[in-house]
């Protein structure tokens, strides 16, 4: 249990800032690599035999959560799905053309919007058309995020045929209220019918989303939703701060007539929620996330060997991973690509043989080395600093070194040499600490509307 009981502090530290599920942040990126740049590290990640992962974002959901920030189209038009599969396998059909040989694939993830908006016949037609241009690896993991409102037998069915595994259900609060409040009502008795359903068709884990600090909720509402949660004992769970960005999310907006929990308040629901979960014997790993006790993420954790990339927690380091579809994010370990948001353009782009990317970011050495520093922090609650501080600029290393100085005074972080160590006092604020070394957050400020507050 991490409780912040100071309140100073945490009115000092509950700013905007990023998530860090990449590094740079995205506002921060210089522009769109040069193509031939981007291809020459992914050829020799594919020639030096080292695997891939695959995200595919599917943007359709059928209704609207209005708390969502995600990148979605709400439609019930299931006669999309045709045109944006053909894109998506396009996009994947570029990129195997400009690679000399077929990539070793580690993981596919299918996320959204709703994965499962996708029929069984289009989800087998995607992953059959995906793995057909691709070696598997023998031990590869395929995952979805569903909406158990939606999800039908056939899909699960059809999952399990492909060899999907991992399954993440978006329950975000069993509370009628609150889910009338964000329209997305579920009850608890269809949710515990499919995770029984899920386990029967031998899904090897389950995650829960579940966010904190949406409207309506209290101490009260969320202890009933966290005992619902722990009476079907999913394998992982993601405990995501709700991000109040209505600049972005402009459904949000109808989220401010209701009472939200902030600053304190919001704090307490998740020190609450996270006191029940490690009762239960749930760890907690770095920001957001619990898993059970055996799950090889905790033994990740425990070897100072967790990694993170846009899809959250993982046991392996993996710094290539290729995003396909519409506002999907590439990753090469020396920069990042970003796909066209909107999807017709997205698809005029595929058809026209042309990479649909429309931002992204060439790595400098400084930046290596802050992702690093950040990834340890994180990831793994501690991280070797010295490289990373020999690489900054004079004026920099000082304005770094007085941060550093800061947090220690506050007591969340320890340093021992160069070797910064997060105090039990520093977990909830991960993203604050990362916020201090940031070379690039520190000369260019915060723009406002930029990110979400940190608590
Ligand atoms: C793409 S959705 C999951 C799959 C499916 N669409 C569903 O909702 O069931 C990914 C997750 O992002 C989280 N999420 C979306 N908007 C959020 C916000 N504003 N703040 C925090 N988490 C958010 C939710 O927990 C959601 O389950
Ligand atoms: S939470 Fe999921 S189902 Fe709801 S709008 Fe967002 S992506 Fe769609």
């Amino acid at each position: 249990m991490h409780a912040i009981n100071n309140e100073s502090l945490l009115q000092k530290y509950n700013k905007a800032g990023p998530r860090y599920t990449s590094y740079p942040a995205l506002p921060h990126w210089n522009g769109v690599p040069d193509k031939s740049d981007w291809f020459e590290e992914l050829k020799h990640s594919v020639a030096t035999g080292r695997a891939i992962e695959l995200y595919l974002h599917i943007p359709f959901c059928e209704s609207l959560c209005t708390y969502c920030g995600c990148h979605k189209k709400i439609t019930k038009n299931h006669e999309l799905e045709e045109n944006y599969i053909t894109a998506l396998l396009g996009e994947w059909d570029l990129y195997i053309k400009e690679l000399d040989e077929l990539p070793k694939i580690a993981a596919i993830h299918l996320g959204g919007g709703t994965p499962n908006f996708l029929s069984a016949k289009n989800i087998k037609r995607l992953i059959n058309g995906i793995t057909s241009k691709a070696k598997l690896l023998k031990n590869h993991s395929l995952s979805i995020e569903i909406d158990p409102r939606t999800i039908k037998v056939e899909q699960l069915k059809m999952l399990r045929e492909l060899k999907f595994d991992r399954i993440s259900l978006g329950i975000q609060d069993f509370d009628p209220d609150v889910q009338k409040a964000i329209n997305r009502v579920q009850d608890f008795k269809m949710i515990s019918e499919l995770v029984l359903t899920c386990r029967n068709f031998g899904f090897k884990a389950i995650n829960f989303d579940l966010i904190y600090g949406l409207p309506l909720q209290n101490k009260k509402s969320i202890q009933k939703t966290i005992k619902k949660v722990l009476e079907l004992a999913p394998e992982r769970i993601a405990l995501y701060s709700y991000a109040h960005v209505p600049w972005k999310a402009l459904s949000q907006k109808s989220l401010e007539k209701y009472p939200l929990p902030l600053g304190r308040e919001k704090q307490e629901l998740f020190e609450l929620s996270e006191e029940l979960l490690e009762k239960a014997g749930y760890l907690k790993l770095g920001l957001d996330h619990f898993s059970k006790e055996n799950d090889p993420l905790n033994q990740a954790f425990k070897n100072g060997q967790l990694h993170r990339n846009f899809m959250g927690y993982t046991v392996q380091e993996s710094p290539t991973l290729i995003g396909l579809g519409a506002s999907s994010i590439s990753s090469s370990g020396n920069g990042f690509v970003q796909n066209e948001k909107d999807i017709e353009k997205y698809q005029e782009n595929i058809q026209e043989g042309a990479f649909p990317w429309i931002n992204g970011h060439t790595s400098t050495l400084l930046d290596v080395k802050t992702n690093q520093v950040i990834q340890g922090i994180m990831c793994n609650l501690s991280s070797e600093t010295y490289d990373f501080i020999l690489n900054l600029e004079k004026d920099l290393q000082e304005k770094v070194r007085k941060n550093l100085l800061e947090l220690i005074e506050d007591g969340l972080i320890n340093m021992s040499g160069s070797k910064i160590s997060v105090t039990e006092r520093g977990r909830p604020f991960l993203r604050n600490i990362c916020m201090a070394i940031d070379p690039r957050l520190i000369e260019k400020g915060i723009t406002d509307h930029c990110f979400s507050k940190s608590i």
